[in-house]
């Protein structure tokens, strides 16, 4: 990365050949050589998600594909179980209560992990057509045991929706093994493409039950999408640079080998945990659930010890050195900031900024 170093949780720093990539000249989106890019696209999303599963792309962000699934899935005298442990879990829930659907959130405390038993106990106890998860919750940098959840989920005979908004190409995950029928995500984390598109897969099973549900609107609506889908087309004006944006991004992953892409995920969250540590932080969230793709630090203790640590000039002076941080989200933003590690982020580059982090810190020493 050049610098400003970008270690933010999205829109997060976007390599150069996919920026060159979103400069090319427009054309008709009712034109051949627009198919080819959308079934192209199409093709490569299948491989980078492990699915078979039909792809909607969305000229909305992540939020739009939420929105999608409580006007799709749910009838009127039906429910759902959002699975929280942090913001996003509770902006679905809120998305769907919006929506007038009627909504039971299965709550963790923040930094702590939505559980396979827990899951498994709430959809014994009631009937509930829709399921929803957080996969990687990016305001506590927590990752969800999504394969354990998506077990218990198959038992029962509901939809399983997973926000994979900020995991998607930088961990596993296998959409058809998980059993997961709406996954969704956007192009701005780990896919490292500019904001502005919006990927879901989506089973037959939730095509189907579509078609049941009433009032589903024009935008988002799956039968809508799957119909122009089926001729490599959207029902409105898709955003062309993205789709040529993320179509490089993820030729670039499978050029590093999508396993090492993870991999690197992986070791670099790691290392970043490990030396925010040394350096005399805290990880918020659950370590045994740590996320691959950011690091939520809480400095709450440090600052009972270093009361003059301020965490606006720590992003101040780290800004000064070329390092922008991403502050702390929801109600821990007082408490934590957060170092994301998606998409171009290489283990010289967090090298480099934890360095600099270490000597930044020594002044509230
Ligand atoms: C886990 C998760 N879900 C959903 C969203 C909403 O995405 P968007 O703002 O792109 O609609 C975000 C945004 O950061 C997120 O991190």
């Amino acid at each position: 990365m050049e610098k400003p170093k970008l270690f933010s949780v999205g829109p997060v720093y976007v390599n150069e050949k996919v920026r060159n990539e979103m400069s090319r000249q427009m054309f008709s989106h009712r034109s051949n050589t627009y198919r080819e890019l959308h079934s192209s696209l199409v093709q490569k999303l299948k491989r980078l998600m492990k699915t078979n599963n039909e792809i909607l792309i969305f000229a909305s962000s992540s939020s739009g594909i939420m929105e999608a699934c409580a006007r799709n899935l749910v009838k009127d005298h039906e429910k759902v179980l959002c699975l929280s442990c942090g913001a996003f879990g509770e902006r679905f829930g809120e998305i769907f209560e919006l929506n007038g659907k009627n909504v039971k959130i299965l709550r963790k405390e923040w930094g702590k992990a939505n559980l396979p038993d827990e899951v498994d106990k709430a959809l014994s106890e009631d009937n509930y057509a829709v399921v929803t998860l957080i996969h990687n919750e990016t305001s506590t940098g927590l990752m969800n045991p999504l394969k354990e959840i998506s077990n218990v989920v198959k038992k029962h005979d509901a939809l399983f929706v997973v926000d994979t908004v900020s995991s998607m190409g930088g961990a596993n995950v296998d959409v058809d093994d998980y059993g997961i029928d709406v996954c969704l995500f956007g192009s701005q984390k780990c896919l490292a493409t500019p904001p502005g598109i919006a990927i879901a897969s989506v089973s037959e099973n939730a095509l189907n039950k579509a078609k049941d549900v009433k009032n589903k609107g024009f935008y988002l609506n799956f039968e809508i999408l799957k119909k122009s889908n089926d001729k490599n087309e959207t029902p409105v004006t898709p955003p062309i640079p993205q789709m040529f944006g993320m179509s490089k991004s993820i030729d670039l992953i499978f050029e590093e080998g999508h396993e090492n892409v993870i991999e690197r995920h992986k070791n670099i969250s790691k290392f970043v945990r490990d030396r925010v540590k040394d350096i005399g932080f805290e990880i918020f969230p659950d370590e045994n659930f740590a996320s691959q793709t950011l690091t939520c630090v809480s400095f709450e203790n440090f600052k009972k010890v270093y009361n003059k640590f301020d965490v606006k000039i720590m992003n101040e002076e780290m800004k000064k050195k070329g390092f922008i941080l991403a502050n702390g989200y929801g109600k821990i933003k007082d408490k934590t900031f957060r170092i994301g590690n998606m998409g171009n982020v290489m283990m010289d580059d967090v090298t480099e900024m934890l360095d600099n982090l270490e000597e930044v810190v020594k002044m509230f020493k």
